[in-house]
């Protein structure tokens, strides 16, 4: 049994848990036939307050491949959020009629903020510029599947550092596997907040910053390209400016090793050109299969964990989190700051830091 309720972040789930999860994938994988009916009677609650294509339709499938139903909206518009409901108020109120939630939100921290509500297991699909746990399984396990292990592997990671949450989780999972070094390969503008950067120094995580795709691409054994977050930027001109500065091509792959691969999360926009889709190295569109099955593996798991009731009433901590983004400012949650070092705080729904000096 999953030690968590909920999955929000990455670290929500051990190593030793990730492996099951591979393992029932796997299975899953194979005898697909063997898991029709495993969720029969049970419904999903899909909230995504945010557009989503893959995502979304990968969990419907999922849930449907497993026998169980799938409610929700893809359209806030045509929901109470419409009327001011909170996300706390709806995910108690899907409590009462589901029995899994999956959350999508532009606002970081609100599946949080969901899941400290919710009597039932909750899924971030996406908060934000913040976390994307789903799509770190999907990636970990498409490394699984190709190279038969997550650890002892050179990842260069590509393109909006900055606002992409699926590249936020990834880091964060894999600095807990061995001898996992990092490459991260961004414009100035676009590289890793600096919450994830002392992450990575306070866990001994290898990793070097460049801004060339030519500088990283001959040494790794995965390349990890990401979209500019387009709707992420406070300033049109910005996006425009940057939007191209990365283009992976048939020339650049040819400095690649033989036997490394290109991951993206998707949906791809210019940063990879078509002919690459025709190198056997490109995994992109098998990566998104295998987050299927990943998937189907997590719902399994967290509905064995099932109904928890849930009495949440937190206490406001003195200060405030900073980030305008965080669901915390929009929707008036107590404040948790918790003090992380002298004088640094950290918010306990978005990870944004201050430094508080009084
Ligand atoms: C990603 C996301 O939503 O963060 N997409 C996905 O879920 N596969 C990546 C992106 O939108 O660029």
């Amino acid at each position: 049994m999953l030690k968590t309720h909920s999955l929000i972040e990455p670290q929500d789930l051990s190593v030793e848990e990730i492996e099951e999860l591979f393992t029932l994938a796997d299975d899953i994988k194979n005898r697909p036939g063997l898991y029709i009916n495993a969720c029969e009677g049970k419904l999903m609650g899909t909230l995504f307050y945010e557009p989503s294509t893959r995502t979304r339709l990968s969990f419907a499938s999922a849930m449907n491949r497993l026998g169980g139903r799938v409610v929700g909206f893809s359209d806030p518009g045509s929901s109470s959020v419409t009327k001011g409901e909170t996300v706390a108020d709806t995910a108690r109120m899907l409590s009462a009629y589901a029995d899994i939630i999956v959350m999508r939100h532009p606002y970081e921290g609100a599946p949080k903020v969901a899941s400290l509500y919710s009597d039932i297991p909750v899924i971030n699909a996406g908060d934000g510029g913040h976390n994307h746990p789903t799509q770190t399984l999907t990636d970990l396990y498409t490394m699984h599947t190709v190279f038969g292990r997550t650890s002892d592997l050179t990842v260069a990671i590509c393109g909006d550092l900055k606002f992409g949450r699926t590249v936020h989780s990834l880091i964060q999972a894999m600095s807990r596997y061995e001898n996992v070094r990092f490459i991260l390969i961004s414009p100035e503008e676009l590289r890793v907040p600096r919450y994830l950067r002392q992450f990575m120094k306070d866990n001994k995580v290898d990793f070097t910053e460049v801004e060339k795709i030519e500088d990283a691409i001959a040494d790794c054994d995965v390349l990890y390209m990401t979209r500019i977050q387009r709707e992420r930027f406070s300033d049109e001109s910005e996006y425009e400016r940057l939007k191209d500065f990365y283009v992976l091509d048939g020339e650049k792959m040819k400095l690649a090793r033989e036997n490394m691969i290109v991951m993206h999360p998707l949906p791809r926009v210019k940063e990879i050109s078509r002919e690459v889709d025709y190198d056997p190295r490109a995994r992109y569109f098998r990566q998104a299969r295998y987050g299927m099955f990943i998937r189907m593996a997590l719902i399994l798991k967290l509905l064995e964990v099932g109904y928890q009731p849930k009495q949440t009433r937190l206490t406001p901590t003195k200060y405030h989190c900073k980030n305008p983004r965080c669901i915390c400012n929009l929707e008036n949650e107590p404040q948790q700051m918790m003090e992380i070092a002298p004088n640094e705080y950290r918010c306990l729904y978005c990870d944004y830091t201050v430094h508080i000096e009084e």
